[in-house]
């Protein structure tokens, strides 16, 4: 074991603090988190944690979500620049508000990559692993969906709720990449392989897939699958992911990823030097309203509850 990882778990065990690490976070960071899976893995690692101080290791919306869920407990983030999701501020609360106004018999369900402000004016908010199952949970005939056009667009094929995607075009610039030349050149290349893709990608993308599936949810079907080749088409850190599980079983598989520019800067600004610094220094603090926590949460909460 390094030093550094050596001072971090010393320093982890000083200050009973616990690191989470989202399944795009480098493989340093990984490699020393205590829990790493996707966005709603998160929220409910969150939710149980004992610890004191939660160390963790995201973009801002996610640090935000555990904040929510653990008002008493301080919430670092090691790095504070360039560590915003830049859909997460493609829906601003007065968007929301305006589009209550407009469709007042509609209930709102926002995707947890949203701000706390946005999510306190939610009835409900989802991830990728629950996004149709949420909505579908509701007593309500009309949702205003948001921001990601495209979880929009996967959740109104699973669902006969009318579904209103707020604002018109919220998306993620990694997962808009992929396009249906990519799908044709990998179906191409790779005949026996089978395509995994997220709910962000493009309705087309999605339509030609063989699952669509949320981070960890691709990380299961890898490894409980009997197929050997899998395309990747999500963020390319998540091929580390998978790596290292497969790594455990001793189990070789082949992982190709639709496209080797999909990547995520904001998930990357994240070092093991700055987990040690955030330990040390107990920064960055993550400070929210307590008005905004209180309404926020309620939403989270009623997702947690919807028994997925
Ligand atoms: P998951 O919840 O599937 O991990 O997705 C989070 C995310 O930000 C995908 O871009
Ligand atoms: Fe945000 Fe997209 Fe990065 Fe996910 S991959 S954190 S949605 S920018």
């Amino acid at each position: 074991m390094s030093d550094i990882v050596q001072r971090i778990n010393q320093l982890k065990k000083e200050k009973n603090a616990i690191i989470l690490a989202h399944n795009y976070q480098p493989e340093e960071i990984q490699r020393i988190a205590d829990f790493v899976g996707d966005s709603l893995e998160l929220c409910i690692k969150a939710k149980e944690t004992r610890a004191d101080i939660i160390v963790f290791c995201g973009v801002d919306f996610m640090a935000e979500t555990a904040k929510i869920l653990n008002s008493d407990k301080k919430v670092l983030i090691p790095e504070i620049k360039d560590i915003e999701c830049p859909m997460a501020h493609q829906l601003p609360a007065d968007v929301v508000k305006k589009a209550k106004e407009k469709h007042p018999d509609a209930m709102v369900v926002v995707y947890v990559n949203t701000l706390a402000e946005t999510k306190a004016l939610a009835d409900a908010t989802c991830t990728s692993a629950n996004a149709d199952k949420v909505v579908n949970f509701l007593d309500c005939e009309k949702v205003l969906f948001g921001p990601d056009r495209n979880l929009a667009y996967f959740v109104s094929k699973r669902t006969d709720k009318k579904i209103i995607p707020i604002p018109e075009d919220g998306h993620c610039y990694v997962h808009k990449k992929f396009t249906l030349e990519d799908v044709k050149r990998v179906r191409k290349e790779y005949p026996n392989a089978e395509l995994l893709v997220h709910p962000e990608c493009n309705p087309e993308v999605q339509d030609s897939a063989d699952y669509i599936l949320s981070t960890s949810g691709m990380i299961r079907h890898v490894l409980n699958s009997d197929k050997k080749k899998f395309i990747i088409g999500t963020e390319v850190e998540l091929i580390t992911r998978i790596k290292l599980e497969l790594e455990k079983t001793g189990e070789e598989k082949v992982l190709i990823p639709l496209r080797e520019d999909a990547i995520c800067d904001p998930m990357k600004r994240i070092t093991l030097e700055k987990v040690e610094r955030c330990l040390k220094e107990e920064k960055y603090e993550i400070t929210l309203d307590e008005e905004i926590i209180k309404k926020a949460r309620v939403a989270i909460e009623r997702m947690l509850s919807a028994k997925l």
